[in-house]
């Protein structure tokens, strides 16, 4: 796939953006900022995130400022940290587990996409009943 070259500073009047969400459907967006400061229930909030769980659509998020770690689970389900800041576009795909934490800044503003209506529900593990998880492990076997 060609690099992306989104300027998160743009982000309100990008073209690239729109074409990125018109090509794949991103039809909602809004945006989430994760400090004390402003996010209502932080603590809780916080908590939420960094328990190990699964959705049943993809979790699109570009950053648009600060950074933090997305957490997810290999094919032997060991985690994988990844970075994420500032400018960076990550696609979680439904029915992987996963969880969020920000990093020692404590500040992340994140551009959340979703195809469709948002549903935002997190199903903590252990969820592999589910046909999203089903359908990822069917998946990852045959890509492996
Ligand atoms: C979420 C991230 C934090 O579900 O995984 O919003
Ligand atoms: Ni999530």
């Amino acid at each position: 796939m060609a690099a992306l070259s989104l300027d998160p500073d743009k982000y309100e009047n990008d073209l690239e953006l729109e074409k990125i969400r018109r090509e794949r459907n991103y039809s909602w967006m809004d945006i989430i900022t994760i400090c004390e400061e402003k996010l209502p229930d932080y603590e809780e909030k916080i908590k939420m995130f960094y328990e190990e769980h699964l959705h049943l659509d993809d979790e699109i998020r570009y950053v648009l400022d600060g950074s933090g770690y997305f957490d997810v689970r290999d094919d032997e389900d060991r985690w994988i940290r990844i970075f994420v800041e500032k400018g960076d576009l990550i696609t979680l795909p439904a029915g992987i587990y996963h969880r969020f934490t920000v990093d020692e800044q404590n500040y992340v503003k994140a551009m959340r996409l979703f195809v469709g209506q948002p549903v935002w529900t997190a199903y903590n593990r252990p969820a592999d009943h589910l046909e999203a998880r089903k359908q990822y492990l069917t998946f990852l076997a045959q890509s492996a």
